[in-house]
């Protein structure tokens, strides 16, 4: 089979300077979910029609497996297929799909190819108000007749509730003939492509239609509204898909992923929660509310608390992370190990045991195992041109607030005291501490502020 997606469309009532199709649905542009649902049917070939937005669409959507038409000017989706002609093959069946209509599942479409093999096979759905929509007409025996667009419609035509998707599959080898026949003498000045439906019928081919399991696979975006409505039911559609599988939310409502999420055994997820690209969540990983994990692997029994940020990072089993921490690209925090509040942490080791709890900035380090980062700890890694790293062994004791100037190691079971300044390595089990000496005044006197009475 041919697929051929139609995205040469404006999208006018988006008002923006992106082309329609690749405004996003769940982190992933509107016309690549179509893409990706198409590819998951093994075509034969996959033919995008662009226009609009040009070669934006084409180079953010680029993949070696397709094939690209342009449509310049836009007269319609009759001519949209016609530039489709060209590349598609002698696959017996052609799919026609929507770049603007994103949730489409392949088992509909399966059906859809099924119902048409002997013919032409339209999906159609019963809307309780079918306005703006091309209308079914059926004969009295119920058998379509064609397709009529709603400003081409009788008020009786109007009245009809079942609706063109726009979804088809149409007989290949027939088409070059039927495009060329199609004229543009209609309400819009368009070369419809629905006008074929009544063409097939006059050379008595059977004319099928299939239904979708649920209304919001055939959705269109146009607007705003319409992108952010159908946002939040493919949302919902997923977080459903979560609780099947046994994860616990809090809101199903308050979650989204924008990637792939994937969950183990009593996982716990709170509200306000952002997934994006690849995130796993081992066996009863807690997630905390409002955090935003990109790229990330969450072990068994770690938990993320509230706030938290996490990108490219791996966190290790019983971990606990945050609130309020942020782990950058890099971060490998080892079992059992401890990121408080205000912690930063980047391309860094930190092994099992480890405890960061309060206000640090871990950057270029490797840390071993038992090591206590006390608060206000700053590893120095950055000299304005390089990058310099801290090796820190098992067992030693930071003191707060200090500055680990990099490139610099200090060795097991060493004690750095608070305040220190490290610029020279320390050796194992050595104290280490570079403070100016306490100084007192008996009875000193503070200024005071005049007072204006
Ligand atoms: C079309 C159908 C209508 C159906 C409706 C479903 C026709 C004549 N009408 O109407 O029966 O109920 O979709 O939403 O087919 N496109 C191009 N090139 C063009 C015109 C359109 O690529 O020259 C693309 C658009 O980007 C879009 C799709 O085709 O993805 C549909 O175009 P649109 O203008 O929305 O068609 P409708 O008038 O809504
Ligand atoms: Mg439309």
């Amino acid at each position: 089979m041919n697929i051929t997606i139609l995205a040469a469309g404006q999208g006018k009532r988006m008002h923006s300077n992106l082309p329609k199709v690749l405004h996003p649905i769940a982190g992933k542009a509107l016309a690549q979910h179509v893409i990706d649902t198409a590819r998951s049917l093994s075509p034969d070939r996959i033919v995008v029609i662009y226009g609009h937005g040009g070669e934006t669409v084409r180079t953010s959507l680029a993949a070696e497996d397709l094939l690209w038409a342009k449509q310049e000017p836009q007269l319609g989706t009759g001519h949209a297929v016609m530039q489709a002609l060209p590349h598609l093959g002698v696959s017996p069946q052609t799919l026609v799909l929507y770049g603007d209509v994103p949730l489409t599942k392949p088992e509909t479409l399966k059906r859809l190819l099924q119902a048409g093999r002997d013919g032409l096979a339209i999906l159609t759905v019963t809307l309780a108000d079918a306005s703006g929509y091309g209308r079914i007409v059926r004969d009295a025996a119920g058998k379509v007749v064609r397709i009529i667009e709603e400003k081409d419609a009788t008020t009786a035509e109007k009245s009809i509730r079942e609706i063109n998707t726009g979804i088809m599959a149409l007989p290949t080898a027939r088409l070059t003939e039927w495009l060329g026949k199609l004229s543009n003498q209609n309400a819009q000045g368009e070369y419809y492509l629905t006008d074929i439906v009544a063409l097939a019928v006059a050379e008595g081919l059977p004319i099928h239609t299939a239904q979708p399991d649920a209304e919001w696979e055939v959705l269109g975006v146009n607007s705003k509204v319409q992108l952010a409505e159908l946002e939040r039911i493919h949302q919902l559609t997923l977080a459903n898909n979560l609780l099947e599988q046994g994860v616990r939310l809090a809101d199903p409502a308050r979650l989204d992923i924008r990637g792939a999420l994937t969950c183990g055994r009593d996982v716990s997820i709170d509200v306000g929660c952002i997934f994006e690209g690849k995130v796993t969540l081992a066996e009863a990983a807690d997630i905390g509310p409002y955090c935003l994990l990109k790229n990330v692997s969450v072990a068994a029994g770690a938990r993320i608390a509230a706030f938290s940020h996490l990108e490219d990072a791996i966190v290790g089993p019983d971990a606990v992370v945050g609130p309020y921490a942020r782990l950058r690209p890099g971060t490998e925090l080892g079992p059992e190990v401890h990121v408080g509040n205000f912690v930063e942490i980047k391309n860094s080791k930190i092994a099992a045991r480890s405890k960061a709890n309060h206000l640090a900035y871990v950057g270029d380090a490797e840390i071993g195992e038992r090591v206590n980062v006390g608060a206000g700890t700053i590893t120095c890694n950055y000299d304005g041109a390089n990058k310099h790293k801290t090796i820190i062994g098992d067992d030693v004791f930071i003191g707060s607030d200090t500055q680990l100037v990099a490139p610099v190691s200090i060795g097991a079971g060493a004690t750095i005291g608070a305040g220190t300044t490290v610029t020279r390595n320390v050796e194992p089990n050595q104290l280490a501490i570079s403070r100016a000496k306490q100084v007192a005044f008996d009875g000193w006197q503070r200024p005071k502020k005049a007072r204006k009475d």
